[in-house]
């Protein structure tokens, strides 16, 4: 279409569905820019030519899987923005049906209610872990699981429940009693899966500064933006923060096609929602915590993750499932230094290129997996690498030669490449040193 033709257009068109079109031409997928809100979605296949598919002469025998809890309903303090931006329509209902809005809008006409849960798994996190748990059980059908091990929340064990009857199938209901294993989530139990409530000084550098400065820069033009379509609403930047989470967790609720706060925003608004996302986990899990915070408490999932690769012990499984959190795999990602970005995450402009993204991280029902595999001829030796969304991640730092092209790692060169996380250990002067004495 002629460029001149497109401009004619899009007052039309954007009045059929917010402005996106107005923004690119490709299709803007929304489901895939709501960070770690995201509904699961396989990562892009990785780019470089790297290969997605094992060589047929590859055998895996040993698979070890963090997953992340599925979709949920808003935290407490994130429902709150929501139904403030309910009971606010609610306040300006006869302006609403006296204003003339644009499609995108439409639904207010209707009345915007909320009766969204919170903190609780919802039914499409259900589906997402049931089905992750049957497509499990065809990829590596050879391998046999002796536990399931879920972090010590509601929605993490009802994750764990769904998955394991979709990779079990009714045989689990008997196997529960004796393969079903929890974890505490508190400040006294040594864990992978949530490493920081060990770490005394984390609960002071836990902020979230660079969220809120972030919120400053991006909430008021489109606070501004939309009161002038809603004049009478008077809505807050709150109001708008509200709005966005809406389009999330409708969306986590209900499907995305059923959430029309996300046809409100442009694509690159939504990116900037997206971006205090990646910006909020990255200060509270990530490379923003103060020093080496993040990667000192991402070593114990690496430490932990490399005995069970090296088998040196001799009491190594052959599959591990385990479920966790979106920061559980962050932290890992951190540790093993694959997500960092130099110099890191600006609160001033968001930024384009960066390496840490929640959404392709750890949507809900992430799964990070690690396969440890031999070749008869492909590769040398006993390899590993990193799937995570269903997308090769390659190890950086271990590879040579063909190896580059499956981003895998022979194992003995991939702990070699680990040295700084494996020369942390909890409770010795490093860690002492990030997180303040290790007592209790
Ligand atoms: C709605 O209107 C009532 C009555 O005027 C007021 O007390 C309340 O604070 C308003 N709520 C919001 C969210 O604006
Ligand atoms: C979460 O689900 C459990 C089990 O159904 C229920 O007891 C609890 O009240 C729910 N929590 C919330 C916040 O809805
Ligand atoms: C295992 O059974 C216990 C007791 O009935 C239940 O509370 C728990 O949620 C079950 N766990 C899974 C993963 O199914
Ligand atoms: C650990 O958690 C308990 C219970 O929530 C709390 O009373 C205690 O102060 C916490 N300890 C530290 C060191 O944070
Ligand atoms: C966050 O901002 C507050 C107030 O501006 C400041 O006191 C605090 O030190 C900051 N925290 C971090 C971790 O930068
Ligand atoms: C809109 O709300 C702000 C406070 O958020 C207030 O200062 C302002 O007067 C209000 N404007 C109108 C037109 O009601
Ligand atoms: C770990 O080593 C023991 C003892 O050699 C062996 O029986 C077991 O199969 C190994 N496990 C894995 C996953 O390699
Ligand atoms: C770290 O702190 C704990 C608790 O005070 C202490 O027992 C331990 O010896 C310390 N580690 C080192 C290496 O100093």
């Amino acid at each position: 279409m002629h460029v001149s033709a497109l401009l004619t257009l899009l007052p039309f068109i954007s009045l059929a569905y917010a402005s996106p079109l107005t923004e690119r031409s490709e299709a803007f997928d929304v489901s895939k820019h709501l960070g770690n809100l995201s509904p699961y979605f396989s990562a892009p296949a990785p780019s470089g030519g790297v290969q997605n598919d094992l060589p047929g002469d590859c055998k895996v025998d040993q698979v070890i899987l963090m997953h992340r809890h599925g979709a949920r309903f808003p935290l407490s303090s994130e429902l709150v923005f929501i139904q403030n931006l309910a009971a606010k329509l609610v306040n300006s209902t006869d302006a609403i049906q006296k204003a003339k809005l644009p499609g995108n809008l439409q639904f207010l006409k209707e009345g915007y209610k909320s009766t969204l849960g919170h903190d609780n798994l919802t039914a499409i996190g259900r589906a997402e872990l049931f089905d992750h748990g049957a497509q499990f059980k065809l990829k590596y059908p050879d391998l046999v699981p002796t536990s399931v091990l879920a972090g010590l929340q509601d929605r993490v064990i009802e994750s764990a429940q769904w998955f394991a009857n979709g990779y079990f199938g009714r045989d689990w209901a008997a196997l529960n009693a004796t393969m079903f294993q929890t974890i505490p989530e508190d400040n006294v139990t040594i864990s992978w899966i949530t490493p920081m409530g060990t770490c005394r000084n984390w609960q002071y550098a836990y902020g979230n500064n660079a969220t809120i400065a972030w919120g400053a820069h991006y909430l008021p033009p489109i606070t501004k933006r939309l009161n002038k379509l809603l004049p009478a609403v008077n809505l807050t930047t709150d109001n708008v923060h509200g709005a966005l989470y809406a389009c999330a967790y409708d969306g986590a609720a209900y499907g995305l096609d059923k959430s029309p706060w996300c046809s409100a925003f442009t694509p690159s608004e939504i990116e900037d929602f997206e971006y205090e996302l990646d910006l909020l986990m990255d200060g509270a899990f990530g490379y923003n915590l103060p020093g080496d915070m993040g990667p000192v408490l991402g070593s114990v999932y690496v430490n932990t993750l490399l005995d069970r690769l090296t088998n040196e012990t001799g009491t190594a499984e052959e599959v591990y499932l385990e479920f966790g959190h979106d920061t559980t795999i962050d932290l890992a990602l951190v540790g093993l230094g694959l997500v960092e970005d130099i110099p890191g995450l600006s609160t001033s402009s968001r930024k384009s290129g960066r390496k840490f993204r929640t959404s392709l991280q750890v949507p809900f029902g992430a799964q990070m997996v690690w396969e440890r595999f031999s070749c008869e001829k492909t590769l040398v030796g006993r390899q590993v690498r990193l799937v995570l969304n269903d997308a090769v991640v390659p190890l950086v730092g271990c590879a040579s030669g063909k190896e580059k092209m499956y981003g895998s790692c022979e194992v003995g060169e991939f702990v070699k490449s680990q040295s700084k996380a494996r020369g942390i250990k909890w409770g010795d002067a490093t860690w002492n040193a990030t997180c303040g004495d290790a007592g209790f």
